[in-house]
């Protein structure tokens, strides 16, 4: 078997959304086994500095800005690393952004954006892509939902919304294309030490000692740990997995109804 440090090798891999935060820690990971990222980041500069950051640490990586809410963004994407590479092994579809509020009063703005990136995002990527993909006959399309995703957090109705919408796609699309020489998985992280998690904190709408304690495994996770098995499950070790999603999220979705359930 490949050893797993060169397991991507020659693999070309597009990550949505990876100019920081999990998106780049799967980047840096996957290029650690060996392939080309192709950060797409709707902030240009964030995209630059993080592809010249896996480039410093000799890593084979370059950037495009891209906006995932655009058909146009996303095929012009799909386009040039076609013409650079000649074919697209593995799209993770990552970009993301989280808004807590009340549902009686979140704003129409805070709604659509995220169904907006984090769902249509994720369909216009996957068709996009997946087209590719199934010419190849050959692919794993990865898509981050979120512990959010299997039942109700209060405060977060558009996120967990989509975030179950996304595990829904994963198990359609991957059975739709199950035949066809493309794989279809999904990861659900647990709360994640990234940008995300600093702003709710900041916002003063989420505190890190409860998120620790409402944890079965008394901590949040890092970035490395969703890296790790997001290279596992596109990866040929994960030759027999479409169609489902995989939380990695320290026992957070087991441990359901027992006193110390998050209260935000
Ligand atoms: N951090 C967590 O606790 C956590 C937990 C579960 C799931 N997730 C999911 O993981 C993914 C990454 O989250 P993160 O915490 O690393 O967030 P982050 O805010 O650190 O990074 C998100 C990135 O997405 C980019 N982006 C936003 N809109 C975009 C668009 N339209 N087109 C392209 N890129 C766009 C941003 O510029 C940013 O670089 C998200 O889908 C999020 O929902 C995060």
């Amino acid at each position: 078997m490949t050893p797993p440090e060169s397991e991507l090798a020659g693999r070309v891999a597009i990550i949505t959304g990876a100019g920081r935060g999990i998106g780049l820690a799967i980047a840096r990971n996957f290029c650690e086994a060996g392939a080309t990222a192709v950060i797409a980041e709707l902030d240009a500069d964030a995209g630059e500095q993080a592809a010249q950051a896996l480039r410093d640490e000799g890593h084979d990586a370059w950037a495009r800005q891209c906006d995932v809410r655009s058909r146009e963004s996303v095929d012009a994407l799909v386009e040039a690393v076609q013409t650079r590479h000649g074919c697209i092994d593995i799209l993770v579809n990552n970009a993301g952004m989280n808004f807590v509020s009340p549902t009686e009063c979140q704003p129409d703005s805070d709604w659509h954006l995220q169904v907006d990136v984090m769902l249509n995002g994720v369909f216009i990527c996957t068709r996009a892509v997946g087209t590719v993909m199934l010419r190849q006959q050959s692919g794993v399309i990865l898509n981050i939902s979120s512990i959010a995703g299997y039942g109700a957090w209060p405060l977060r109705s558009a996120y967990d919304a989509v975030k179950a919408a996304v595990i829904s796609l994963t198990e359609n699309v991957g059975c739709e294309w199950a035949r066809r020489g493309v794989r279809v998985v999904s990861v659900a992280p647990g709360v994640t030490r990234t940008n995300i998690l600093q702003s709710l904190v900041d916002q003063g709408v989420a505190s890190l000692d409860q998120y620790n304690r409402r944890t079965p495994m008394g901590r949040v996770a890092d970035v490395e740990e969703i890296a790790s098995v997001a290279r596992f499950l596109v990866s040929d070790r994960a030759s027999y997995i479409t169609a489902t999603t995989l939380a990695v999220d320290g026992g957070w979705v087991a441990w359901d109804g027992l006193p110390g359930k998050a209260a935000v």
